[in-house]
């Protein structure tokens, strides 16, 4: 279904007629495409308090136009050596005055350090990144971004903050991610990175898995398109137009694990858990029977195919875990309770095994938490709910699968091994649980 107010407000006319009315104003937002620059604009490296990140040598290697290019694509503001409340007067000397100038559809990232529980005047000043990030989110406009990122090594965030820098991350903001110092393997090509590996993504026939498998494709995935029997005419096609393998199978079937491990013979490197359905009802009106499903798809059929893969060795060290959350399980949502349960359980998941997966398999484990994503899920919404869906976030608009995509395939990312038990809302920094 398409967004025709987002269609509307990008004429003139539409632009004056809703400006005039105090009606929220979408920008049209700078996606990923081949050829295209990363970022309009260059890159302005800004810093407040004493930072001892090695900085300049990563944001060199990301190629991005770095000489006083004005207006700036993109500001990175190095806040990693802000202590106390004066070094966060920094943060606001260094950021007023740019922020104006900043492109449409540009990046403004923050870098901030771990809290260091042992000084409450560093905990105060780094968590008052949190707020000032997400409220500059809420008010920069444009298609512009903002999000905070805590980490302690430049090097093992370099395929993070190419990705925040980058349209790729066009509907992620304000949002928080740490990365810690793993090692890291950066790509022989950074535009090929998933070269040689294989990639598995379930309820790939349409929608976002569908998004997802072509994405891993592009950046050089073999990819296995795997969805319900019923849906295999589809699978096919998708699998054939990427040149990867289609598998029909129930992801609940109580030997799906067995049967991905036999399929894949040579093992696996990426696994996304995508599929997932809804039984909307309010609890009062909610029989066993649309609690079940929803819980046995989005969540046990998870967990189980998830323990049979690392436990077969079918995923190998160096491998990817991405499964797929959502804001209603963040935030909680009327007439969703089976659904949000099953996707605040995979925040459980995440939070528990992706150390473990890591120490034990080499594996790291995050998730996606989409919000208002434009697909057939959603175009079933009732109008006025759709509508509200659609707008109530800071960039006023829903995002595409592409949006989903692109953050799974930073996160599939074999130099993004540092980024471990995230969580990272895909959701224009949607207001529901925000
Ligand atoms: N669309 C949104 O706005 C949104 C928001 C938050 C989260 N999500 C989540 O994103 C994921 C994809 O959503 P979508 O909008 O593309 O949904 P969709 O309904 O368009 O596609 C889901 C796919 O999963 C497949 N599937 C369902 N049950 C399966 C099973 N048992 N085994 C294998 N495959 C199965 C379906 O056949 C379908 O192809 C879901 O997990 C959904 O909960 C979507």
């Amino acid at each position: 279904m398409a967004d025709r107010y987002l269609s509307f407000t990008g004429t003139a006319p539409g632009r004056l007629l809703t400006r005039r009315l105090g009606l929220p104003q979408p920008a049209t937002l700078r996606r990923w495409s081949a050829g295209a620059p990363t970022l309009q604009g260059g890159l302005l490296h800004l810093t407040a308090g004493k930072s001892e990140l090695a900085l300049t040598s990563v944001l060199a290697r990301t190629g991005l136009p770095q000489e006083g290019a004005r207006p700036p694509g993109a500001v990175v503001l190095d806040a990693t050596g802000v202590r106390d409340v004066d070094a966060l007067g920094e943060v606001h000397a260094a950021l007023h005055p740019v922020v104006r100038s900043v492109a449409p559809s540009g990046r403004v990232v923050l870098l901030g350090a771990p809290l260091d529980l042992a000084d409450h005047h560093q905990c105060a000043a780094q968590q008052a990144l949190e707020g000032f990030a997400r409220s500059l989110g809420k008010e920069i406009g444009g298609g512009r971004t903002v999000n905070l990122l805590s980490l302690t090594d430049a090097a093992a965030a370099e395929s993070t903050l190419r990705f925040l820098l980058s349209p790729r991350s066009a509907y992620v903001s304000g949002q928080v991610i740490e990365t810690g110092d793993g090692e890291v393997t950066a790509p022989a090509d950074w535009a090929k990175p998933l070269a040689g590996r294989t990639a598995l993504v379930t309820g790939a026939a349409r929608g976002i898995g569908e998004a997802v498998a072509e994405t891993l494709a592009r950046d050089g995935a073999r990819v296995v398109v795997l969805d319900v029997p019923a849906a295999e005419a589809d699978a096919r096609r998708v699998a054939d137009r990427l040149g990867g393998l289609a598998l029909a199978l129930d992801i609940t079937a109580a030997d799906a694990g067995a049967r991905i491990a036999a399929a894949l013979p040579d093992g696996l490197d990426v696994l996304i858990h995508n599929a997932g359905i809804t039984r909307d009802r309010r609890l009062v009106n909610l029989p066993a029977d649309r609690w079940g499903p929803v819980l046995e798809v989005n969540l046990a059929g998870v967990l189980r195919t998830t323990d049979a893969l690392l436990a077969e060795g079918t995923l190998r060290p160096g491998g990817r875990i991405v499964a797929t959350a959502s804001i209603a399980g963040l935030a909680g949502n009327a007439g969703q309770t089976n659904y949000a349960a099953s996707k605040a359980g995979i925040v459980g998941l995440v939070r528990s095994l992706a150390p473990r997966a890591l120490a034990e398999h080499g594996v790291t484990v995050n998730a996606v938490a989409p919000g208002f994503i434009e697909t057939r899920m959603t175009a079933a919404i009732p109008l006025f709910i759709r509508e509200a869906g659609r707008r109530m976030n800071s960039l006023a608009q829903g995002g595409l699968p592409v949006d989903v995509a692109e953050t799974t395939a930073w996160l599939a990312h074999p130099a993004s091994g540092a980024v471990n038990g995230q969580v990272v809302r895909v959701c224009g920094q949607s207001l529901l649980g925000a």
